[in-house]
């Protein structure tokens, strides 16, 4: 056997775990579903969350992946035996499911791009951008393309494997992402009539609150952070066994909660700014950011290097949505890792052909009242994720909690005074929260 991959420093491997949960799900859902939810309230209940049972399940995951060393499925199976393989498929499939329609919108990011520099979005006339949105999104052939094109940079990069590739680019990207975030953020707020964006995230009006507030900040933890089909659980497997896991994982958590939150702050005063409504739904960030970038001195540059940057973003994410599928095919069946690369790639880009055209051609086919993207994000985020999450917490807290302390604690060296109420958590309250939230849905 060769020699498995790994990361080079902690550093690299908190840099590569945050990329992965710091992707899409922060700059473009979170702040549409957090519009679309009321705002404030939304965010409160989904701040709890991702502090209990997000970071539960994160550290959850990483302990389970640095113990057997193993993807998802090896991993299930070497440390609870046959029956919990399971939970691994249960993962693996959710990665096509998922890649399948984020390299749909990781194709309009790029577009997107392209857009920006070749001065297509030069307005701030907000009906006009919305209609090169959903002329855009509508169309059969481009969308698809740059989906197509989407992919095969995610399978070139994981292609390379886990090693440099990633970690540096991950340590490099991050960091700016992060700065030109900032700047951005300053400028939306300095927007003028960004005050009721402010208001509408800050200010908490629990009259909002329902239990569709509920699911959607629990799926939204879920899809943000990474957790539920066993990509925390693959970056973990990279790792030697002497890091501090329990201080990494709270790193990765308030990354990918800081970007989500400076996300917010980004896109909504905007929104407001604009005169949009905040329920527009998955157009949200791309028809409001362009209006901001063609208000700024240099609105180009900061426009083009948004879009690069969350074009990147979603990059490092979608990479950590193949690899444990990859990493599956690899470890179990001994398949090699450009047949399997290519392969699982080209399944998702294929599975994404009817989500991108559910906003065009396919508009009227419906899948139990959605169309095939809004029933495939329904699907992951609501169904598959909070299953996945599920499972894990069952059986890290009942099936494997003495050895999960035992390793998350590095083998007895680091003191971890929590760790009794960690375990609480993954076998009370997560469960119960999720199946609380999962029965609601249904109801
Ligand atoms: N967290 C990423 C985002 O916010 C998406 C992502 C990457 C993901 N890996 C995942 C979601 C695993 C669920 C499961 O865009």
């Amino acid at each position: 056997m060769v020699a498995r991959d790994a990361w080079g420093s902690r550093f690299g491997f908190v840099m590569a775990a945050a990329g992965s949960a710091v992707g899409l799900g922060n700059v473009w859902r979170f702040p549409y579903v957090a519009g679309s939810n009321g705002g404030s309230a939304f965010v409160l209940v989904y701040l709890a969350i991702v502090l209990s049972f997000g970071l539960s399940l994160v550290l959850a995951e990483m302990v389970v992946g640095r113990a057997a060393q193993r993807n998802p499925v090896g991993a299930f199976r070497a440390l609870g035996g046959r029956g919990w393989a399971g939970v691994g498929y249960l993962g693996v499939f959710t990665g096509f499911v998922i890649l399948s329609f984020y390299v749909v919108v990781a194709g309009w990011t790029l577009a997107y791009l392209v857009f920006t520099l070749t001065g297509r979005l030069d307005t701030t006339d907000a009906a006009a951008l919305t209609e090169t949105f959903n002329g855009f999104v509508g169309r059969s052939g481009a969308p698809v393309a740059y989906a197509a094109l989407f992919s095969l940079a995610t399978a070139g990069i994981v292609l390379g494997g886990i090693g440099r590739g990633i970690e540096r680019a991950n340590k490099l990207l991050m960091p700016a992402l992060f700065v030109i975030l900032v700047l951005l953020v300053i400028r939306a707020v300095t927007l003028p009539g960004a005050e009721a964006g402010l208001a509408f995230i800050l200010v908490p009006d629990f009259s909002k609150v329902t239990s569709q507030t509920l699911v959607d900040a629990l799926s939204q933890a879920f899809f943000s952070l990474s957790i539920g089909m066993g990509t925390m659980l693959t970056y973990g497997s990279y790792l030697s066994r002497d890091i501090n896991l329990p201080s990494s994982g709270l790193i990765v958590v308030l990354l990918d909660t800081l970007v989500g939150s400076l996300a917010l702050l980004l896109v909504l005063p905007a929104v407001f700014s604009a005169g949009l409504s905040p329920g527009a739904g998955p157009g949200l960030t791309f028809i409001t950011l362009p209006a901001v970038f063609a208000q700024m001195p240099a609105g180009h540059l900061f426009g083009a290097l948004f879009f690069a940057l969350l074009l990147i973003a979603a990059l490092t994410s979608a990479v950590s949505i193949l690899e444990p599928t990859v990493a599956y095919f690899v470890d179990e069946h001994g398949s090699s890792r450009r047949r399997t690369v290519a392969l699982t790639a080209l399944a998702c880009f294929v599975l994404g052909i009817p989500a991108s055209l559910s906003f065009g051609a396919l508009s009227d086919f419906k899948i139990f009242g959605r169309t095939w993207f809004d029933f495939v994000d329904f699907l992951a985020n609501s169904l598959l994720l909070p299953a996945g999450g599920l499972l894990t917490a069952i059986f890290v807290g009942w099936v494997w909690a003495k050895p999960a302390v035992f390793n998350l604690a590095n083998q007895g060296r680091l003191r971890l005074p929590w760790a009794p109420l960690w375990l609480v958590v993954l076998r009370f309250l997560a469960p119960l929260g999720i199946l609380a939230v999962a029965v609601s849905a249904v109801i």
